[in-house]
């Protein structure tokens, strides 16, 4: 390592922070030598309806895999996000709302959101919503949609909140899945000027039969746009809002009962029901938020984020407001209506601490300085970033040109199955290296392992494994506790598996190598190949379709598939357009591929397996490099997908 990639802690910032290096360490030893001592006095930090008495109840054990935390406890998240900050807060701003025009703003305290999640929690009761019913939200980003996720932990419902860029199609899976109740949702959303027709995915979607467990769907008013309607199903959430009360006592709700599901790829199958459950998640995104970010009261603090995915609902919603924070929530994209957009709302609410993506940053640094053209930036103190590992020329852009070399950047690893930070410098604590999430959070035990799932000791590079439970895990994957035990559990027996792969410096900072398994990360957004591929093959003229990650400059990796045709059929260009609008249908825009490379046949071994290695090399024109052919059932194939590849680019 050499010495200009690394950049200690600033006296500044060292005379400010909550954990200083000692702090870091003897905490850290604490929280892993003795974890129940360590969360029984984190979990102060949240109001208890009755005080658990347990902390840690956990076994990795593949045959038994139970998570438990604080389990004979309860509490009621809402209350934890609103009620309790109402006396000395309530004229605070809880949401700053920037929306997608940049003449639009709302700035809601923290009385006005208890006020309007107790009236719809109301409204959900008249729609005979309670604890245990699962609720979509399929919601632009609004505020509406933080309204209906709190409602729904109000009343305790379970959320399941579906980005609004997945198709109808994908939201029907997503909804049949969890027989969920009712859909929340918008007329239309409105991002980067263009409208999205929410409502009429969703009219869609319940087109589907299997979908019948829905009772009602409320929509949400935000652009006007014209919309169908249908009397006996649909209902204005304006009207229930107009008629309900304004008290809703908030349901009393055990530790372990769940809070959320949120749907997330993984290598094969379906996309899971991630889910998380009440006391143990709320504690570990109140300490993570406060904690990794510094955090001090009266600080805006911005996750560009959508709800629609897990960094959304730990870092805009529940662990900001459980901790009292201003949250700020954008509407729209952060190019538009140009580049200096990001810089313009930082000034604009006086951003403090700014958390994003390599994905986003890549898109600005495109344009070198541009994007902080004519901006101040003098309340920024902290950057953050999450969703893919950020290339060193990334975060030295951000940190001098958005951070004017003054703000730490804290790099954080987690995943939805997390539901907080694992791995992140501490701003006050740790020296950064530029590209390394460096070390773990409080109570969080990494390990590398080995293929055989040898645990790797010192300087070592393999599969980032997790060793003991944390209390954000999430607890199972909704009504599939097998699949759950085999996708975390059976790989490396009594770890969990994170799907990663990581290498451990001689300072004991991690790395993060990217995904080991079939899952890609496209502009920080996880898709699985087997979806892609499934989506594929339902297209008429498909026999067969892999699909394989390549480098893309801004997006961190594109979608490259691999397909071939039904005997009869001819590839095309027109082909390959329809096929790409066919997986935008399927799916969404997110998993659109970049290239579709006709192939007369895919390289399989005789077993039938196919073989991605070689189709990954191939994608990128490696062909020099594609090792071993010969256990393929027909090795003539790859000379053939080598010419097509050839004569694409
Ligand atoms: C990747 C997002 C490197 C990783 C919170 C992980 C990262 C997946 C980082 C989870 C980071 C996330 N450095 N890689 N700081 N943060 N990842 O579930 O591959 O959408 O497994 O959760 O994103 O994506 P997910």
């Amino acid at each position: 390592m050499s010495a200009e990639s690394l950049y200690p802690v600033q006296p500044e910032v060292a005379a400010h922070t909550l954990t200083d290096e000692a702090t870091y360490k003897a905490l850290y030893q604490q929280s892993v030598v003795n974890p129940d001592g360590f969360w029984r006095e984190q979990a102060e930090r949240i109001d208890w309806i009755k005080p658990f008495t347990r902390v840690k109840q956990t076994s990795f054990d593949d045959h038994h895999v139970d998570i438990k935390w604080f389990a004979d406890g309860t509490l009621n998240v809402s209350a934890n996000c609103l009620d309790r900050h109402l006396e000395e807060r309530g004229d605070q701003a809880a949401i700053i709302w920037e929306g997608d025009d940049p003449s639009e703003h709302k700035v809601i305290t923290y009385r006005d959101l208890h006020e309007q999640v107790s009236k719809f929690a109301n409204a959900l009761r008249g729609q005979d919503v309670h604890r245990g019913d699962v609720v979509t939200i399929y919601m632009p980003m609004i505020p509406e949609a933080a309204v209906a996720m709190l409602a729904c932990a109000r009343v305790g419902a379970i959320h399941s909140v579906v980005f609004g860029g997945f198709s109808p199609e994908a939201l029907a899976g997503r909804i049949i899945d969890c027989n969920s109740k009712l859909v929340i949702t918008a007329d239309e959303a409105l991002r980067g000027g263009k409208r999205i027709p929410l409502k009429a995915n969703v009219d869609q979607a319940l087109t589907h039969p299997e979908t019948r467990s829905i009772q009602n769907v409320i929509v949400v008013k935000r652009t006007g746009g014209e919309i169908n309607w249908y009397p006996h199903r649909d209902l204005a959430y304006d009207d229930l809002m107009r008629v309900a009360g304004s008290v809703c006592a908030p349901k009393e709700m055990g530790a372990e009962e769940p809070l959320f599901i949120l749907y997330t790829s993984g290598s094969t199958g379906k996309p899971k029901g991630v889910l998380h459950t009440t006391a143990g998640y709320l504690v570990f995104v109140a300490l993570t938020h406060e904690k990794v970010f510094d955090y001090r009261p009266g600080e805006v603090f911005w996750c560009t984020a959508d709800v629609g995915w897990v960094t959304g609902h730990s870092y805009i919603l529940y662990g900001p407001l459980a901790n009292g924070a201003t949250t700020l929530m954008y509407e729209g994209v952060p190019n538009y209506p140009d580049v200096t957009r990001v810089a313009k709302i930082i000034d604009k609410h006086k951003v403090n601490i700014l958390y994003t993506a390599p994905t986003a940053i890549r898109a600005m640094m495109a344009q070198g300085k541009a994007a902080v053209e004519g901006a101040d930036g003098s309340s920024l103190r902290l950057l953050g970033s999450v969703g893919e590992p950020i290339n060193p020329q990334a975060w030295h852009w951000y940190y001098e040109t958005v951070g004017q070399s003054r703000c730490p950047i804290v790099d954080t690893w987690w995943q939805t199955e997390t539901g907080g930070i694992l791995i992140s410098p501490l701003p006050g604590a740790t020296a950064l290296k530029p590209g390394s999430a460096t070390r773990p959070f409080f109570g969080v035990v990494p390990g590398i392992v080995d293929n055989q799932g040898n645990l790797l000791e010192g300087v070592a590079e393999g599969n980032l494994v997790i060793l003991d439970s944390w209390p954000g895990q999430m607890r199972s994957i909704y009504r599939d506790h097998d699949r759950f035990v085999d996708t975390y559990f059976k790989a490396y027996r009594g770890m969990y598996f994170t799907g990663d792969g990581a290498r451990r410096d001689e300072d004991g900072y991690y790395w993060i190598t990217g995904r080991v398994d079939d899952v890609l990360n496209i502009s920080g957004h996880r898709m699985g190949t087997a979806e892609i591929e499934s989506a594929m093959v339902a297209h008429p003229k498909v026999a067969e379709a892999a699909a394989v990650g390549v480098p893309h400059d801004l997006k961190g990796q594109g979608i490259y598939v691999y397909v071939s045709l039904n005997t009869g059929e001819h590839s095309s260009e027109e082909l390959s357009q329809e096929l790409k609008q066919w997986v935008r249908h399927e799916i969404g825009p997110i998993a659109v591929p970049e290239v579709i490379q006709f192939a007369a046949s895919l390289p399989k071994t005789r077993s039938g397996k196919i073989m991605r290695r070689i189709l990954r090399k191939i994608a990128t024109g490696d062909y020099e490099s594609l090792g071993d052919i010969s256990t393929l059932a027909d090795p003539s194939v790859v000379q053939d997908l080598i010419e097509t590849h050839r004569d694409l680019h």
